[in-house]
């Protein structure tokens, strides 16, 4: 066996170096047979069954040729691809430090350990946000303390966190929902001024831009989600943290088990070291994502900007239809100062002129066939958070601008993957619904 070979036979997680008997880095070999169930689980039938049948069989019959010409990988988990991703994410984003985990919420765990969050410590959060943003606090007996909303963007109002700023505060976690990114800036003022951690939520909002610099690198940290919902996916979950801060130097470890698998292992001992923190030594979880899934969304990533793109011309189209429509509120667009990825079309209505409150007007929408999405409440509303001890009538008297949105003036509408067709037959059914309601019919 030549050098070469032997170090491929031991491509062991640890690379621990040549070896005559190898220790493979997988168990079983991912086969034709497991790639056909993928592929059909990812590319279903469509009319033509008997066509489709066929059209997998020569699928069938090209992996078989493939998988005699090839070999099969070696690696299944943070390998090359994963690196790979890491460094063109940190390219596009020109930032410091990347590290790919199993979706976003990780980010903000590993972020928040990183901060040295302790129970009976104080995060502020916004009222309105997925309650994956503040899950680690919850988790730890830390207490989430609710900012109030801007009543344009429905975003962290940083005049209310200067407010809600107590000496118990540790983080401030602000949330870029739907793609527009919060007005940092103040917010970094704040944090600067009592020594707070700024964990950006850039779950929707990667590649977007804030005064000239990517959304998620503005903070000390940023985690961005590429579950199957947002932009562009690794496979169904994934997520990226990033950050400039020296906290990147501890990535390594802090995404598996506090075991750091950049160093080489001497004599087949490894060690397990604790991570740094704000508040003292720190341990970690696992939160590792796959080859796969790197390789998936380096291939999306190249489609980014077009998809981007076309989000923006159809919610564009839509602020044309619906500016003119007296008690539609469209949402702002790109300006020289911030680019927006267009996640979700936040469409908000002024009740009075407009004749009827959003709950009427969603179920409108409802009985037209139009899609809305109901899932983003204040999070003070949920049971959870009621069995955790939190008052949801202090909370709600605390942001009046969130329980003003959620009662009466705001949803969100889809853009992507719609037809022109279908973007052009939702834009004149919401017309026709707040015209009816309008008139009272
Ligand atoms: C605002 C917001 N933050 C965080 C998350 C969590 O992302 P992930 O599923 O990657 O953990 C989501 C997911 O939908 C989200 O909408």
């Amino acid at each position: 066996m030549g050098d070469k070979e032997k170090e491929k036979a031991s491509d062991f997680r640890y690379a621990t170096g040549p070896a005559v008997v190898p220790w493979a880095a997988i168990g079983e070999n991912v086969n034709v047979e497991d790639l056909m169930k993928i592929v059909s689980f990812l590319i279903r039938p469509g009319e033509d069954e008997a066509h489709y049948e066929q059209a997998l069989e020569n699928v069938r019959d090209a992996l078989e040729e493939l998988s005699e010409e090839g070999t099969p990988t070696t690696k299944l988990a943070m390998g090359d691809k994963v690196q790979e991703l890491e460094e063109e994410v940190k390219s596009f984003l020109g930032c410091k430090y990347a590290s790919f985990l199993t979706n976003a919420t990780a980010g903000f765990e590993i972020s928040y350990q990183f901060a040295g969050l302790r129970p009976g410590d104080e995060v502020i959060a916004p009222a309105i946000t997925f309650i994956s943003t503040v899950s680690y606090p919850l988790e730890i007996g830390a207490r989430v303390v609710f900012a109030d909303l801007d009543p344009r963007t429905l975003l962290m109002d940083p005049e209310d966190v200067a407010r809600k700023v107590t000496d118990k505060t540790k983080v401030i976690i602000p949330v870029h929902v739907a793609g527009y990114p919060v007005d940092m800036d103040p917010i970094m003022e704040i944090a600067e001024e009592h020594d707070l951690v700024v964990i950006e939520d850039a779950a929707h909002i990667f590649g977007g831009e804030y005064k000239g610099r990517k959304a998620g690198t503005i903070g000390h940290f940023g985690s961005f989600s590429f579950h199957e919902v947002k932009n562009i996916t690794a496979l169904g979950e994934g997520g990226i943290l990033v950050t400039n801060t020296d906290w990147g130097e501890h990535f390594n470890p802090a995404r598996f088990a506090s075991i750091n698998m950049a160093q080489q292992i001497p004599n087949w001992l490894y060690d397990v070291t604790a991570l740094p923190s704000k508040a003292g030594p720190q341990a970690a979880g696992n939160h590792s994502a796959t080859e796969v899934q790197a390789v998936c969304l380096l291939g999306q990533m190249d489609r980014l900007e077009e998809i981007i793109r076309v989000r923006r011309e159809r919610a564009e189209y839509l602020n044309e239809q619906f500016e003119p429509v007296e008690g539609l509120i469209p949402p702002l667009l790109d300006t020289n100062e911030i680019k927006a990825t267009y996640h979700l079309y936040l469409l908000q209505i002024d009740p009075e002129k407009a004749g009827g409150d959003i709950q009427e007007f969603k179920q409108r929408l409802t009985d037209k066939g139009v899609t809305n999405i109901p899932h983003y409440a204040p999070l003070y509303k949920f049971s959870l958070l009621k069995d955790l001890g939190y008052d949801p009538e202090a909370a709600a008297a605390s942001c009046p601008v969130a329980e003003n949105a959620f009662n009466h003036t705001f949803t969100h509408l889809p853009l992507y993957p719609l037809t022109d067709d279908q973007v052009e037959l939702m834009a004149k059914l919401v017309i026709e619904a707040a015209q009816e309601m309008k008139a009272g019919n």
